[in-house]
């Protein structure tokens, strides 16, 4: 199985994200070997969900929401809870590096966002990485071991079994600069080992995506990488026609 995400960021009225949703529909074919999941701006989320109802296959996507706050409810103006959204998604990305750049995210946060979703039965897609400085001079690992091991620091391993990290390093993001997949691999398999040190056999269940730069002639290359089950897709999830052909590629690799 491999996994397809999209994260469509802060893109798209509702109308446009309807719009963007049913040529997805048109355009890709069902496979049971990929598992597509959209991550639309919060308020598209009801009307796309409603939209999927009428499909001719609603299983085909699944939703995502983009960001939860870790406590349940509260004074807290603008934010949105696990619990407001369970019941629309079955998926959450955590500690993307723009929430950590731009909204001043810690690992003590993000690991109490990890909490929360798992509380709610929402599963987490973590995302870490290093920025330009640190992988030019050769600290990726380093960066990589301290974001996992202080970001799971509030899972079971029984939690951390099932959990998605994607590898996205920050220099590769939106930047068309996309990483080396030989480079990629390492990566890969340092954050598999890293669970498993931490957490056992579980630990080594995690499912690892690679993010950054990913379009149409780059994904093949990745999606054939040792233990890389999946890819996360931002600016090229917002063509209709570049998604799609990511997607066949990973239906093309899951025959292989
Ligand atoms: P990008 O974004 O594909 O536009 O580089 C990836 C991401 O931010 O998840």
């Amino acid at each position: 199985m491999k996994y397809i995400l999209a994260n469509w960021k802060m893109h798209l009225t509702v109308a446009q994200a309807l719009l963007l949703l049913n040529r997805l529909d048109q355009k890709i074919k069902e496979n049971e070997n990929v598992e597509i999941i959209l991550f639309p701006p919060i308020s598209a989320l009801f009307t796309l969900k409603k939209q999927l109802e009428t499909l001719r296959n609603p299983k085909k996507f699944k939703f995502g929401v983009q960001n939860i706050y870790f406590k349940d409810e509260g004074a807290y103006t603008g934010e949105i809870s696990a619990p407001m959204v369970k019941d629309m998604t079955a998926y959450v990305i955590v500690g993307h590096s723009e929430r950590r750049i731009y909204f001043g995210e810690t690992d003590n946060v993000v690991a109490k966002k990890l909490q929360a979703a798992f509380r709610h039965s929402i599963t987490p897609v973590l995302c870490v990485g290093e920025n330009a400085i640190d992988h030019t001079e050769g600290h990726a690992k380093k960066i990589i071991i301290d974001q996992l091991t202080e970001d799971l620091m509030l899972l079971t391993s029984s939690e951390v079994a099932k959990l998605i990290i994607a590898y996205e390093p920050i220099w590769a993001i939106g930047t068309g600069n996309f990483a080396d997949p030989e480079e990629v691999v390492k990566m890969i398999a340092k954050i598999r080992e890293v669970c498993g040190d931490l957490y056992g056999k579980d630990g080594g269940k995690v499912k690892v995506l690679y993010g950054g730069s990913v379009e149409p002639d780059n994904a093949k290359a990745y999606l054939k990488l040792k233990g890389c089950d999946g890819l996360l897709v931002g600016g090229a999830s917002l063509n209709y026609q570049m998604f799609a052909s990511i997607v066949d590629s990973a239906a093309l690799n899951s025959l292989i």
